[in-house]
């Protein structure tokens, strides 16, 4: 087991690849916190953080579901502080949680802009400083964001429409992730960036592309895959990557 006795949190861990990436952890012997907004699962996407719980526990790992959303500071710092409670650390965290919106420049509602960097940036963000001092404590860490390779889409729609919103605000995220992995070398904790080439088949992918041709398209394992990697590096080891799946497999043999 390679994530054994390790406490991590997981945002948007409901539904999608944040509860694969989950179940991921737990399998590999962590505890994990599931960090989310939905309590009961929705006729949209369904989900909630207790079904990943239960789905958690079921493999004989702790599982803590937490509601919180990530843009709100004082809904981050509680879930934080409940994480230190129940499991006295933290040794992992991945900024998961994520929303787009589909639509040109001149159509994207100010409220709907705001949204996606909220989620995406600014959620990162809070998580990163709530749980940065408990990972100095313990002398270590790993942090890891979901980008995607809409950060560097030069031509909207040449393979999947993303929406500009979306694509800066993973722009702005592997910005983060290195800007952050150079203040916390010196405390020993790893932070990098993952993102899949190849479309993730989600609750999310599959409600917002259903019209798309799926023929593509991956589970999330290999992504899960990467996640287990980059959880157990520290500051020795990879940081500061912005990376796809399929490099890190080239890269470092990653198997599913
Ligand atoms: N699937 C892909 O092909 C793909 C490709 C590139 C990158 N990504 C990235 O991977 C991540 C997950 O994508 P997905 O496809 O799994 O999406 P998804 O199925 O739509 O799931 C999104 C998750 O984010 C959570 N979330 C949204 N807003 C939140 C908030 N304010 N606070 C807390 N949690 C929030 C949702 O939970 P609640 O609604 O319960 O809060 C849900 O668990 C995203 O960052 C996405 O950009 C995915």
């Amino acid at each position: 087991m390679k994530l054994k006795g390790k406490v991590a949190i997981v945002t948007g861990a409901s539904r999608g690849l944040g509860k694969a990436i989950a179940l991921g952890f737990a399998r590999e012997g962590a505890s994990v916190v599931i960090a989310a907004r939905s309590e009961v699962e929705n006729d949209k996407f369904g989900g909630s953080i207790y079904k990943t719980a239960e789905e958690i526990k079921a493999l004989g790992q702790a599982a803590l579901p937490l509601k919180c959303d990530v843009t709100d500071e004082t809904s981050v710092n509680e879930m934080v502080e409940k994480t230190k409670k129940e499991f006295g650390g933290i040794d992992i965290l991945v900024n998961n949680a994520g929303v787009t919106f589909y639509a040109p420049v001149i159509e994207t509602p100010l409220k709907r802009w705001e949204l996606v960097l909220k989620v995406n940036i600014i959620g990162a963000f809070l998580c990163c400083r709530a749980v940065i001092p408990l990972m100095v404590k313990r002398g270590r860490g790993s942090i890891i964001n979901i980008s995607s390779l809409a950060a560097n889409d030069r031509h909207e729609s040449v393979t999947i429409p993303t929406g500009v919103a979306y694509g800066v605000s993973k722009a702005g995220l592997e910005r983060f992730t290195f800007g952050l992995a150079s203040e916390l070398g010196k405390d020993n904790i790893a932070v990098n960036a993952i993102k899949p080439v190849r479309v993730v088949s989600t609750e999310g992918t599959r409600y917002w592309m259903a019209e798309a041709d799926k023929s593509e398209w991956q589970s999330p394992d290999k992504m899960v895959s990467c996640a287990v990697f980059l959880a157990q590096q520290d500051a020795h080891g990879v940081t500061g990557a912005v990376a796809s799946d399929d490099e890190l497999f080239a890269w470092h043999g990653l198997k599913i």
